[in-house]
């Protein structure tokens, strides 16, 4: 068995083995760039655990690993464009390095690049497993439109923002541990625990996400106040807006788009919102819970518990 650091390294040279032409140079190199942009791999890793607790041949589930990451940083470069994000990971985001025009298409191409690793799995597998993966991949682009939408619309409650990073963001993790599953073999209500437990530790992480977003440091990689100056419904905001009072709704509804005020003192400004309101505890809170119901959902999968263990462990590091 291996461990996951050498579980991480089989996918990073996969990844690093995959060739891109050179030319055109302006489709192809930013594709290079965000691959070898130094994501978690959280995804790829989530599918070769998964895959790992049924069977011990994994070396054939790397190229629909693969597949997910691709398709996962296609989602960052129109992710990017959409809000307006000039850094990711550290770096300038391929849209403020090269342009709209170009992040939109490289983006095409990746998500076919994804498409043709994923042809690569076992054929008698492949219907179902390209289902698995339209249906999440439909869905991610429900979510992200949910997103968008919510920018605009004054009221979200709770409910609406936690069914909408399921689909932004659990179901692409949820498409990694049901594909890795179906390619050990696993029954189809093993399957079905695999996914609700990604669907937990999706929503875990997408909290997360939002959390660090308003509260994290530099070290993230992303501008911090990013979601706030963008006038994201996150679940900070619409946990605050859900407690506020009218002056404080006031300042959480108009501060972003306010002229006259430095992003700085915008930030400043919402934040000062949020921890009156002990929004960052309570996301806390929630992050909490979420992931000890993915943790549960592990408990009940019908194999021997040391086979479950690597991805438990896995999921503890995050
Ligand atoms: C970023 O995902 C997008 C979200 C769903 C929050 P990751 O945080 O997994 O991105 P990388 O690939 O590790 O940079
Ligand atoms: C990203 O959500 C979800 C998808 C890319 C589909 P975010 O917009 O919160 O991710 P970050 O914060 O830019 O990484
Ligand atoms: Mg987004
Ligand atoms: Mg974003
Ligand atoms: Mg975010």
């Amino acid at each position: 068995m291996q461990t996951n650091e050498q579980l991480l390294s089989a996918i990073e040279n996969y990844l690093a083995q995959t060739e891109f032409p050179a030319e055109p140079e302006l489709l192809y190199a930013p594709i290079g760039y965000s691959l070898a942009g130094g994501g978690k791999r959280l995804r790829p890793m989530l599918l070769m655990l998964s895959n790992g607790i049924f069977t011990d041949k994994i070396q054939h589930a790397l190229p629909a690993a693969a597949a997910v990451e691709v398709f996962h940083n296609f989602t960052l470069l129109h992710d990017d464009i959409m809000d307006n994000a000039a850094v990711r990971r550290g770096k300038p985001s391929v849209y403020a390095k090269w342009g709209q025009n170009v992040a939109i298409l490289s983006g095409d191409a990746m998500l076919i690049c994804a498409y043709r690793l994923l042809g690569e799995v076992p054929a008698q597998l492949l219907p179902q497993i390209l289902s698995t993966f339209n249906t999440m991949a439909l869905e991610v682009c429900e979510g992200q439109q949910y997103d968008m939408d919510f920018e605009r619309k004054p009221k979200v409650s709770v409910v609406e923002y936690m069914h909408m990073i399921e689909l932004k963001t659990s179901v692409l993790l949820a498409g990694a541990t049901t594909i890795g599953a179906l390619l050990g073999g696993a029954s189809e209500e093993d399957c079905r625990k695999l996914r609700r437990f990604a669907i937990e530790l999706g929503l875990a992480f997408q909290l997360q996400d939002d959390l660090l977003d308003s509260y994290g440091g530099e070290e993230l990689g992303k501008t911090i106040g990013g979601d706030i100056l963008e006038g994201k419904k996150s679940y900070l905001m619409v946990t605050a807006m859900s407690r506020a009072d009218e002056e404080q709704r006031e300042v959480l509804r108009h501060t972003y788009k306010d002229a006259a005020l430095a992003p700085a003192e915008k930030i400043a400004r919402v934040r000062a919102v949020f921890d009156a309101l002990d929004v960052p505890r309570l996301t806390e809170q929630q992050i909490s819970l979420r992931f000890d119901r993915a943790l549960a959902t592990l408990d009940g999968l019908n194999v021997p518990d040391a086979r479950k263990e690597p991805l438990r462990e896995y999921a503890r590091s995050l």
